[in-house]
């Protein structure tokens, strides 16, 4: 069987449907490699491809293509949520069927898209006559970058999972793995983002230096494979998002391109607003374990729901409501029973009061990590709260691993992922909606699992106190938000609270509705807030929708400053929002992209003396009539921002 065929080289182009954008593909030697070429210019160099088995070697080597299959395809997707409606989905894609040429006689397909914004390419493993499972030993993909690129980074296998601060640095100089979206900025201004989509039953990707070479590296199981997968199996998309500018960056959307359509109803989802017993805790006020303080009592939940009522919020976070929070819940997740309520919750009687009242429960399921123990009551947990009409539930990981099968397992290898993906579809099947805190990172999945509404995946709001710095916030729309939204928990108008102290000015946190979008978006502060001491702030966190028509980032640099307007899928209003660093800024907002001519704009935003440090609580409004091709001039303080509402007239 050796040798059937003389092995032959191949090179082959895929062009973008706009021509801007080649991806070549090279068999040498029977070794498979690819790169990209961006108007003549190569931004990703010869980089290998391939997959290594264990105990079957490399396949990705010794390789005749066996025949090319080309299509081109050109859609529209329309998303039931989000920050766009809708969604192109147009690319060239070339589907490259290789055998081995060894008695091992295996065979493989790349599947290649190239879209006007990006790379996307796929290995597909078909069963092989001699064996249907596999495991995977390493995944040899590499992205072989200029080392005087450019990477804004975060590190990968930390306690943390992804809640760390962004750091700039060469990407030669990368130590360590590195989580995905890694963005990054070649030599010649090229902007890369390379990410996965479609993650399933696989080991989340990280990258490190190879050699020099930035190359995937796959989260790894506790028995040191990747993943252990059946035939017919494909791995995620390897993608590379591409733009000319930071701003173009962050329209990018191919990772929901790349994730199929859903196959059954998801018209009963509903993104959502909420409050919660939950920023209490984190002042001090109220714990979440039961005792004198405790939060999550029957009449704090009734009080909870009568001022969600008043404030035209619709869902109610309620944290801390089961057994399993004694001591130090951080290390004894092991005792949480998600169907048992601490004696002084009386659940089904806030679950009716919350019904009579029109309130949407949101449901918290806090695991620490205990997979185990979470899996056992799954479906128990999730029917307690389907029942009782809840709809939505926040979920959380906290713990620097996952206990599966009794195992130390990482939150981002293919256990993790497969758990994650569990709670969706069981979520799905009671038609609950999650948002999902310490998550796998968001891969487009919500595409196909619409009631996949939110999660965190990045270090949020629960870390102020001094922990994140103005740049911070700044980072993200360039950075974590290329994989979706994020419950960042917005909102926190108490910003002088001695007990936590929030290094934002106060407009800024209006500004963070905008910036930062969630199908789930909290109003994190405690209701007096609203209620009592800024009602007038208060408006614009009330009317600012959770669902957009479309989404124009406007300008703004990594880590530095980021600008952004927003159409409300359900009105003609749009919404505009802004951010900076430390640095105080004016920025001139052209309003050449509005849809009618006359609008009556609510502007919040920092007085000239506000500093997100010494003054942060200095803000103004101001109300104003404008028309289409109007500049409104605003400043920005220091750690600041603004939020603006535009009122079709
Ligand atoms: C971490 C989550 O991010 C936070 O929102 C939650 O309150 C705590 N875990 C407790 O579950
Ligand atoms: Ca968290």
């Amino acid at each position: 069987m050796l040798n059937k065929r003389k092995i032959k080289d191949v090179s082959s182009k895929i062009l973008s449907p706009n021509k801007n954008i080649t991806c070549i593909l090279i068999l040498k030697k029977g070794q498979l490699f690819y790169s990209v070429v961006k108007n003549d210019q190569e931004i990703i160099k010869k980089s290998q491809l391939g997959i290594e088995i264990c105990g079957e070697g490399i396949l990705g080597e010794n390789l005749n293509l066996i025949r090319e299959q080309k299509t081109f395809h050109d859609e529209t997707i329309e998303m039931p949520w989000g920050e766009d409606r809708w969604i192109e989905n147009k690319y060239n894609e070339s589907s490259f069927f290789l055998a081995e040429n060894t008695t091992l006689g295996r065979i493989m397909t790349l599947r290649i898209r190239v879209f006007d914004t990006g790379v996307a390419f796929r290995y597909e493993i078909p069963p092989q006559p001699k064996f249907r499972q596999i495991s995977i030993k390493d995944e040899l993909t590499e992205f072989n970058l200029s080392p005087s690129s450019t990477v804004w980074q975060i590190p990968a296998y930390q306690p943390d999972r992804y809640e760390y601060c962004y750091t700039k640095t060469k990407l030669g100089l990368l130590t360590g793995s590195v989580h995905t979206p890694l963005t990054i900025q070649t030599p010649d201004k090229t902007y890369l983002s390379i990410h996965e989509a479609a993650l399933y039953n696989y080991g989340s990707m990280t990258l490190c230096l190879n050699n020099s070479i930035l190359k995937s590296d796959i989260t790894p199981l506790s028995d040191n494979t990747k993943a252990h997968v059946v035939l017919p199996f494909c791995t995620p998309w390897r993608l590379i998002m591409i733009a000319d500018t930071a701003i173009d960056l962050t329209k990018n959307r191919l990772i929901y391109a790349l994730n199929e359509p859903p196959t059954s109803d998801f018209s009963w989802v509903k993104t959502l607003k909420f409050i919660g017993i939950w920023w209490a805790m984190y002042v001090g006020e109220w714990s979440w374990a039961p005792g004198d303080k405790h939060g999550a009592t029957t009449t704090h939940a009734k009080e909870y729901i009568d001022a969600a009522v008043k404030l035209g919020i619709s869902g109610l976070l309620i944290e801390g409501w089961n057994d399993g929070w004694e001591g130090n819940w951080l290390e004894n997740g092991i005792n949480n029973k998600f169907t048992v309520p601490t004696s002084d919750f009386d659940f089904e009687s806030v679950a009716n009061y919350a019904k009579r009242r029109n309130v949407e429960l949101v449901g918290h399921h806090e695991t620490v990590g205990f997979v185990d123990n979470y899996e056992e009551q799954l479906e128990a947990a999730y029917n307690y709260y389907a029942v009782n009409g809840v709809r939505y539930i926040k979920t959380g990981y906290a713990g620097s691993k996952m206990t599966i099968n009794g195992r130390q397992e990482f939150h981002h290898s293919q256990r993790g992922v497969n758990h994650y993906q569990k709670t969706v579809e069981l979520a799905a099947s009671k038609h609950i909606c999650l948002n999902i805190h310490e998550p796998i990172k968001g891969t487009g999945l919500e595409r196909t699992w619409p009631n996949l509404l939110a999660r965190e995946g990045a270090r949020g709001q629960e870390y102020e106190g001094g922990s994140l710095t103005p740049s911070h916030a700044c980072f993200l729309p360039y950075t974590r938000l290329l994989s979706g939204g994020m419950d960042y928990t917005s909102g926190i108008l108490d910003i002088k609270n001695t007990t936590k102290r929030v290094y934002t000015t106060i407009s800024r946190q209006l500004a963070y509705y905008i910036t930062i979008y969630s199908g789930m978006q909290m109003a994190a502060d405690r209701p007096f807030m609203y209620l009592d001491r800024y009602p007038d702030l208060f408006e614009f966190i009330k009317c600012v929708p959770t669902n957009f028509e479309k989404t124009l980032p406007l300008s703004g640099e990594i880590g530095e400053y980021y600008l952004v307007a927003r159409k409300d899928r359900d009105s003609a209003n749009w919404y505009i929002g802004g951010i900076t660093n430390e640095k105080s800024r004016q920025v001139d907002i052209v309003l050449d992209f509005l849809d009618d001519e006359n609008y009556q704009a609510m502007i919040y935003f920092d007085k000239n003396d506000a500093h997100y440090k010494t003054n942060p609580d200095s803000y103004q409004i101001k109300h104003k009539k404008i028309k289409r091709g109007d500049t409104i001039t605003i400043f920005i303080a220091p750690g600041g921002g603004f939020a603006i509402e535009l009122q079709r007239l």
